[in-house]
């Protein structure tokens, strides 16, 4: 059994996160997704809500029914992973600036546990698109339909108080 891990903060998902797990699923017999609790961290969304809206979404992602796994871990990835017996982390480029420090993490997490790193390249559809421009964007009014799932949109309408579309 051929298991990815797609490890991230996910706050919140985003359509590009979902287009590199569909298409881990279609390399790995199994796919888990891995929501990072980081107490140093302020998330818009806690971590619950984000499982709930990974689940949505990845519920309906064509090929991967029952195959994708939301959880989430504590502490260093690579305890996680060999817990859970991945066979590679599997992680999104965007750009050449996200190249840097994946690369360093990678190469920790290979020196560390002798865990494999696997990364795809981000669609050109969603290669500008982060979580973190997502929030902006929303907070500020601007609409982030289609970037994001539906689900998604409705919940930072809710946090970020804007008005219905
Ligand atoms: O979505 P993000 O914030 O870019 O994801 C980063 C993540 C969760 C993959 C990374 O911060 C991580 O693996 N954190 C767990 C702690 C850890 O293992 N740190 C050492 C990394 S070499």
């Amino acid at each position: 059994m051929r298991t990815a891990c797609c490890p991230g903060t996910y706050d919140p998902v985003t359509n590009g996160h979902l287009d590199i797990v569909a298409r881990a699923a279609k390399c790995f017999d199994r796919v888990i997704v891995a929501v990072l609790i980081n107490p140093a961290k302020q998330p818009l969304f806690g971590v619950e809500e984000r499982i709930g809206m990974l689940r949505d979404a990845t519920a309906s992602l064509p090929d991967a029914a029952g195959r994708v796994e939301v959880a989430s871990f504590e502490g260093l990835l690579v305890d996680y992973a060999r817990r859970r017996q991945v066979t590679a982390i599997v992680k999104g480029l965007r750009a050449v600036s996200d190249f840097d420090y994946e690369l360093q993490m990678a190469q920790m997490n290979y020196r560390l546990a002798g865990v494999e790193t696997m990364f795809m390249t981000t669609s050109p559809t969603w290669s500008y698109l982060s979580s973190s421009l997502v929030k902006d964007v929303a907070r500020h009014g601007g609409d982030v339909t289609g970037l994001v799932p539906d689900l998604v949109v409705a919940r930072l309408r809710e946090r970020t108080q804007l008005p219905p579309a």
